[in-house]
């Protein structure tokens, strides 16, 4: 990753964000899905992590949490997996304190729950709260968080927006920052984070 880039180039976003989020993982490492979801991202993250790995999985709204328990089952590996029904803002406190500073990968997917009710969003106020615990909780030397923000309706620009002032204000000596805006209008925009070897 090169230090706070803008990338425009066309390139499609989730595969993007995958292969940075591999590169921070290995056979048991812990990582987040704060965003889970119908599961796709929790899926990939438990076979990232190995038999030996750890993942949390947050979402507010319980029939996200049976679709994802159900894409697990169906592969074999609920049991690396905590489905946690609380929101991501609370995931410092829900998260183990053993694991506090280990956590190694930890990957947001705002907006609402595809094929769901699109009333239940992310909010910038506690995506801006959960992604600062994140950060307390990711661990030093290359442990990375990804954000794939939505900006096609207003309370999604307004959210990129604020995450990606809330990204570019962070110490750059500390963190190192990606963001990658497709050139097309109101197409997703990822933010990848990469926690140093010495920040704080
Ligand atoms: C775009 S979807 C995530 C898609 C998911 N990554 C997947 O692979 O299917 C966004 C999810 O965030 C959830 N969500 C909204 N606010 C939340 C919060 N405060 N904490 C945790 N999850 C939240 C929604 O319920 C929705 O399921």
């Amino acid at each position: 990753m090169s230090d706070a880039t803008i990338n425009m180039s066309r390139i499609a976003l989730l595969p993007l964000a995958q292969r940075a989020i591999a590169a921070a993982l290995y056979d048991g490492a812990i990582a987040i899905d704060a965003t889970v979801g119908n599961g796709h991202d929790t899926l990939f993250l438990a076979q990232q992590v190995g038999e030996r790995g750890q993942v949390f999985g947050f979402d507010i709204q319980p029939v996200a949490l049976e679709q994802a328990r159900t894409r697990l089952a169906q592969a074999g590996l609920l049991s690396r997996v905590s489905l946690i029904n609380r929101p991501h803002e609370q995931m410092f406190a829900a998260i183990p304190g053993q694991y506090h500073g280990a956590v190694r990968a930890v990957m947001f997917n705002l907006g609402y729950l595809p094929g769901g009710d699109k009333t239940i969003v992310t909010r910038t106020a506690g995506t801006l709260r959960a992604l600062q615990s994140a950060l307390a909780l990711l661990a030093t030397g290359g442990a990375r968080i990804s954000v794939i923000a939505y900006t096609g309706h207003a309370q999604g620009r307004e959210e990129a927006q604020a995450v990606r002032g809330w990204v570019e204000a962070l110490r750059r000596d500390h963190y190192r920052v990606d963001i990658t805006v497709p050139p097309a209008k109101q197409a997703p925009e990822l933010i990848l984070i990469e926690k140093s070897a010495t920040p704080q």
